[in-house]
């Protein structure tokens, strides 16, 4: 297992938008100039990767497919923990194709050592990655989300793949489609999260696990510009150009920002974290930090 914080990019060369599988994406919008959107798009993930690099990654590149534009967003190809990865299952037949090259991608990461094992989910149910299914290192579970993509049993499978617990939120409505999307913890312990998108259920698990001073409440403003789904490593934090409201938060809580211009990916509802895929997850990572908190609680 690699111990260097990795994360996984790929390639924009075959992206666009062509098709409609969320309420964000804009296949007319796109059409209007496809051959600006593109280069803007090349441009912006170059971006990307020097925010992600800066900021402390390692960052792997594989190539995307012809005809599997969503493959830009790996989060959704695989749920990574300790050197084990499980690969996705899609719901959309748009995004079925992309589970062959994904399974490619992931036996040349193994190859290398980049991986330890790599391994499926029991059929019958949808898991779309990391996109819906988030490691929190601060309190040592996975948080899942349920519902437009990923089903409610993917919770359970993951929980006893990893031998870890899984918190399964219910996602409410269609434009946040996946957890990462509205729901984001962060290094010190808080979690960026967009009330609204989350059943009373789900919204009654995070109060009940995350006290109020660590819970920052995205406004709808902030979903918007897509910057919920953010990466962060320590207190380093990368995002889609923000809100006023956020580059506040932030500052305020002692994370340094860096803003990317990520527009013609969130034309496919994707934002930062979506475009990754930590590599390096370790479940022990966190833990000195938990056993001080619970020392403290005692
Ligand atoms: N167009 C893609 C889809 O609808 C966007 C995926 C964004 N990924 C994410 N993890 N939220 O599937």
């Amino acid at each position: 297992m690699i111990t260097r914080p990795t994360i996984l990019v790929v390639a924009p060369t075959h992206y666009d938008v062509s098709y409609s599988i969320n309420p964000w994406m804009d296949p007319q919008a796109w059409a209007r100039d496809p051959r600006g959107m593109h280069r803007h798009a090349m441009q912006a993930f170059d971006a990307l990767r020097e925010a992600l690099d800066a900021s402390g990654f390692a960052v792997e590149v594989a190539p995307g497919a012809p005809g599997l534009p969503d493959m830009v967003f790996p989060a959704n190809a695989a749920v990574v923990l300790d050197g084990k990865a499980v690969l996705a299952r899609f719901r959309y037949p748009q995004r079925q194709g992309e589970e062959t090259p994904f399974a490619a991608i992931f036996a040349s990461l193994q190859a290398r050592g980049l991986i330890d094992s790599v391994t499926t989910l029991p059929e019958g149910c949808y898991q779309e990655g990391a996109g819906d299914c988030i490691w929190d290192a601060s309190r040592g579970h996975f948080w899942a989300g349920f519902g437009p993509r990923s089903s409610r049993e993917a919770a359970d499978a993951m929980s006893r793949h990893f031998g870890r617990e899984v918190v399964a939120l219910e996602l409410a409505t269609a434009h946040s489609y996946h957890l990462d999307v509205c729901f984001c913890p962060l290094a010190g312990g808080e979690l960026l999260y967009y009330p609204p998108a989350f059943s009373a259920s789900a919204l009654r698990e995070i109060h009940a696990r995350v006290p109020a001073s660590l819970r920052i409440e995205a406004t709808e403003d902030d979903l918007r510009h897509f910057s919920v789904n953010a990466v962060n490593l320590d207190d380093q934090v990368v995002m889609t150009r923000t809100t006023p409201h956020l580059r506040t938060e932030f500052a305020r809580r002692g994370y340094r920002l860096r803003e990317v211009d990520l527009s013609p990916f969130m034309l496919s509802g994707g934002g930062a974290y979506c475009m990754t895929l930590r590599l390096d997850r370790d479940s022990a990572a966190g833990l000195a930090t938990r056993n001080a908190a619970a020392g403290r609680a005692a």
